[in-house]
């Protein structure tokens, strides 16, 4: 039995004060959309949930020193949480996968549940909203005319978040983006008539 409680404690404690759209809501988020998958595809619940949680925490994106990152994590895990040493390797494998950027190759069922889950995280309303806000933090505009290039918010829609769906690696995934992104071509229908 894992212990949740202190998993989403510890998650919490070491993203706390996280400005860059890595913080403790959007690890808690993606283990929401692992468990709204899971209703579909037949996988490792605990190793998924557990994954979504722990997955940026060894991000260079979050933490400056990453070998001792993984290395705290690794005791985390076994030490803390009483994974066995290949479930262990399972999630840091997954953490490791994952991300868009890196374009690595999903290889199991449960890695690929974690990317979809993550990958929806980015579209949607907190997709809006995470977007706007890493775009601010580089002092980029939210719109520009025209602009379809990651200038502008607006723009990484068109560079990024609209392709997300094409790279699902399940339906369920895919029927969850659909309603997500309804929200995001609204919103920038909307932005576009109000600035004309
Ligand atoms: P990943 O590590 O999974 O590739 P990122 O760290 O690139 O994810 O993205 C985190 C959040 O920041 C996402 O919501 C994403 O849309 C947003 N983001 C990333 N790059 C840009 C950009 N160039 N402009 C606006 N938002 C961005
Ligand atoms: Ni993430």
């Amino acid at each position: 039995m894992i212990n949740y409680q202190m998993l989403e404690l510890h998650v919490q404690s070491k993203l706390y004060g996280n400005n860059n759209g890595h913080g403790y809501d959007h690890a808690k988020r993606v283990a929401n959309n692992v468990r709204k998958i899971s209703e579909q595809i037949n996988c490792d619940l605990d190793i998924c949930l557990v994954s979504a949680y722990v997955h940026d925490l060894i991000d260079r994106k979050v933490v400056s020193d990453q070998a001792q990152a993984i290395s705290d994590l690794e005791i985390f895990l076994t030490e803390n949480l009483g994974l066995d040493h290949e479930s262990c390797v399972h999630v840091l494998e997954i953490c490791n996968t994952i991300s868009y950027s890196k374009g690595l190759e999903v290889n199991s069922i449960e890695a690929k549940v974690v990317q979809d889950a993550d990958r929806l995280d980015a579209l949607g309303a907190i997709g809006i909203a995470r977007t706007i806000e890493y775009s601010a933090s580089v002092n980029r505009p939210i719109y520009v005319e025209g602009d379809r290039t990651d200038d502008t918010a607006i723009g990484h829609f068109h560079t990024k978040l609209y392709k997300l769906i094409d790279l699902m690696n399940f339906d369920i995934s895919k029927s969850i983006a659909e309603n997500k992104m309804e929200i995001m071509y609204m919103f920038e229908q909307q932005l576009i008539e109000e600035n004309k």
